[in-house]
């Protein structure tokens, strides 16, 4: 008996109890006593049957990652399965809240797997660059199939208890005292009596190799340059194409190749960090209780924050300046949740609740019972000031005032009303009911207790929030402003959109630049450096000739009859070489080195910038925006954790030849990418 694993008995049934909150995870510490327990259980000629169960509020959620990349300390978790698979008492796992990687792949290590009526199983291991390594390619197969085993595992998406139940992954679905369930059942089937067949030994049925290397064929498109997708189709397959003991061996492999990639630790670094990003100190503060939100603006943004409130169960107050521009709006989010019906990711009863959730409305009065009030109308100040002037007089005591600007100073917002403690920013990318990230905009006098609850409110609506600060684009578009003139730039000395957007797409990225802008709209950034008195040659210009990207059918990139995906446009590449003649240029070929190199460390300095100056509190939280709002590659970590790899030093030495190749004056490096080259850390980062 440990503090982590306990024993009870119920007659002649054994129950073993995982304690180790919050998620059981599999450590060295529970590893230890798990394997005496067992052991003792197995001898124990008392005991009829055992159960593997957990305390608190979920089975296994998998190997503990932080001891990954650390020597294994024993018994390791393959060791415990192989002693569980080898009893031959029945065993059952009674699995209620995730049973995930390694929690799955111990209960695979049991006759039968009973389960409450809520739970999910899955192997989730390829988000972390990694496969199950635990054996779970090979014995998933043998309860589900090959295909279905494929999908879950190169996936890693949890199913519920019902389709487990039905794929043969799950015995029996129990509503109610589950423990109590798993006696009954364990008792039952002890009476019946076996032998009862391990796991292993049981056959994955035929499988159409062909259809199974088509489905395959498939996921490694879609895997972007990823490596684990990959390894985890190749053991899927190996399960049914070699012996138990082969394709574990393989597996094994496999997993220790993956584990020290550097995909890997990026994506190990990831999933620590957006735990950490939401990270603020709390202590002693009371949060405040949001009931309805309520948004201004129904335009592109207004309407997808509406909808992410909506779908996070919140009621929601829509306020337009018109009836017509707000039925315009309310038309757009019908139509939104009608397509999701349409596809099949939304029941036509989950649309009507959804619907049911909003009130529109033309009068600010209307407003005044909301908790949280999220400004989304013009990018201008005037009119940002004016909207906050009308929400000081109606707003209720205590309501949070926040604002979806881009680039606007909050703190000039938050001095033009009498209650600067109660604003913030709530920072949206598009689409807002979509996009997983929010950076939550600390101003200089908004209250901890106003931070903390959008703080929480962000988890509810299924997003991943980032705290930052004040300063123009915050963190994401601050550092985008670095890349896009860059890219600018490249255009003019010689590349043509189409190489620049390879090279990002062969780096990983979903796009590149000029795809991004052309998805996006041209008219945004246009709008945006005319108010700065900012001008782009080749961008300007597009937007001059009304080309705006897709929704014109022409920006960097000709859009025939509504396709999505763009053509080279020969007018486009004559109009760069024209500004580049203006500009007395001589074009070069420019390779794909030197784009990642003249448009990436940029970025990375910036987000050095960002760190001195506190506007981030992590590089990891840098890393978290990036990759959650701009579709950094996952498997390069984020820009700042790309940095540590690509080695700070040459960062700098790089960026120094760039700017005496390409004329700019001496290249000055932050100071604090100066210290990364020095001590090889940021020294800010979440662990892990
Ligand atoms: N190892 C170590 N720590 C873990 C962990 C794990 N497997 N899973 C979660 N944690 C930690 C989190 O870092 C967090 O710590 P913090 O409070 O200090 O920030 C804490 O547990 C709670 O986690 P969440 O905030 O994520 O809690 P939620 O309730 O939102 O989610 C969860 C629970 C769905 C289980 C989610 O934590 C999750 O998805 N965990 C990872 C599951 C996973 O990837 N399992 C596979 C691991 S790899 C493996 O098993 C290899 C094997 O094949 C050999
Ligand atoms: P939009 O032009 O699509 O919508 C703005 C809406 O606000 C319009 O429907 C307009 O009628 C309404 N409006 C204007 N003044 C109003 C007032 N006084 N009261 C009530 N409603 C009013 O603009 P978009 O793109 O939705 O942008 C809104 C804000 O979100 C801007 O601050 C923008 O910088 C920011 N933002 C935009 C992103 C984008 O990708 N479009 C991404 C993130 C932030």
């Amino acid at each position: 008996m440990s503090d982590f694993v306990k024993i009870s008995r119920d007659d002649d049934i054994a129950l073993v109890t995982i304690d180790n909150r919050p998620v059981n995870a599999l450590s060295f510490h529970v590893r230890g006593p798990l394997m005496q327990a067992l052991v003792s259980l197995r001898d124990d000629a008392s005991v009829a049957a055992i159960i593997i169960a957990c305390a608190g509020r979920t089975f296994i959620a998998g190997a503990d990652i932080t001891e990954f990349g650390k020597p294994v300390q024993q018994p390791d978790l393959r060791a415990l399965i192989v002693t569980l698979e080898s009893i031959t008492k029945p065993t059952v796992a009674a699995i209620h809240g995730t049973a995930l990687g390694g929690g799955l792949e111990l209960a695979l290590g049991c006759h039968f797997r009973v389960a409450d009526a809520g739970a999910k199983l899955g192997l989730p291991e390829v988000k972390l660059g990694l496969l199950p390594g635990a054996g779970g390619t090979v014995r998933l197969p043998r309860l589900v199939g090959a295909v279905k085993a494929l999908k879950m595992i190169v996936s890693g998406t949890p199913i519920g208890a019902t389709e487990a139940h039905a794929a043969g992954l799950v015995d029996a679905v129990f509503e109610g005292d589950l423990a109590t369930h798993a006696v009954n059942f364990a008792r039952e089937i002890a009476r019946k009596g076996g032998p009862f067949t391990p796991v292993r030994d049981r056959n994955a049925g035929e499988t159409n190799l062909g259809a199974f290397d088509a489905e395959a064929a498939d996921l490694a498109r879609k895997a972007r340059g990823l490596e684990a997708p990959l390894a985890c189709a190749q053991a899927v397959r190996n399960a049914v194409t070699l012996t138990f003991d082969e394709a574990l061996a393989a597996e094994r492999a496999l997993f220790v190749k993956l584990v020290a990639s550097d995909q890997s630790r990026a994506q190990r670094h990831l999933f620590f960090a957006e735990r950490e990003a939401a990270k603020i100190p709390a202590k002693g503060i009371v949060k405040r209780r949001i009931g309805r939100v309520g948004v201004i603006g129904a335009g592109t943004m207004g309407g997808g924050i509406a909808m992410a409130f909506a779908n996070g169960g919140y009621p929601v107050t829509l306020l337009e300046t018109s009836q017509e521009v707000l039925d315009r709006g309310l038309g757009t989010i019908e139509k939104n949740y009608a397509v999701s019906v349409s596809r099949g990711s939304l029941s036509e009863d989950a649309k009507r609740q959804r619907l049911a959730q909003f009130k529109g409305s033309t009068d600010y009065a209307d407003l005044a019972d909301c908790d949280l009030i999220v400004e989304a109308v013009f990018e201008d100040m005037a009119v940002k000031k004016e909207v906050f002037g009308k929400l000081d007089a109606i707003a209720k005591a205590g309501a949070i005032l926040a604002t979806n600007t881009s680039y606007l100073d909050i703190n000039e917002i938050a001095a033009s009303i009498s209650r600067p403690q109660d604003m913030l920013g709530l920072h949206f990318f598009s689409p807002a009911n979509v996009m997983k990230l929010l950076e939550i905009v600390r101003a200089d006098k908004t209250a901890p207790d106003a931070l903390a609850t959008v703080v929480d409110m962000a988890r509810r609506i299924g997003k991943v929030a980032v705290v930052v600060g004040v300063c123009h684009g915050f963190v994401g578009n601050r550092m985008l402003a670095a890349r896009g003139s860059e890219s600018e730039a490249l255009l003019l000395e010689g590349a043509t959109p189409g190489q620049i957007d390879k090279a990002f797409t062969d780096f990983g990225w979903p796009m590149g630049p000029f795809q991004m802008g052309d998805l996006a709209g041209l008219d945004i950034g246009w709008r945006n450096r005319k108010a700065r008195g900012l001008t782009a040659a080749i961008a300007d210009t597009l937007c001059e000739q009304g080309r705006f990207g897709q929704k014109t059918g022409r920006g960097f990139y000709l859009y025939e009859a509504g396709a999505r995906a763009g053509v080279p446009d020969p007018e486009v590449e004559t109009l760069i070489r024209e500004k580049a003649a203006e500009k007395g240029i001589k074009p070069r070929e420019i390779g794909a080195e030197e784009i990642i190199e003249r448009t990436l460390y940029p970025l990375v300095n910036e987000g050095a910038k960002i760190l001195e100056e506190k506007i981030a509190a992590r590089a990891s939280d840098i890393d978290v925006v990036w990759v959650n709002g701009y579709g950094f590659p996952i498997g390069k970590g984020g820009p700042m954790f790309w940095a540590g790899l690509e080695g700070a030093a040459r960062i700098i030495d790089r960026l120094d030849h760039w700017h005496r190749q390409t004329g700019k004056e001496v290249f000055k490096p932050a100071p604090l990418l100066k210290r990364m080259a020095e001590i090889g850390s940021w020294e800010t980062d979440a662990t892990g």
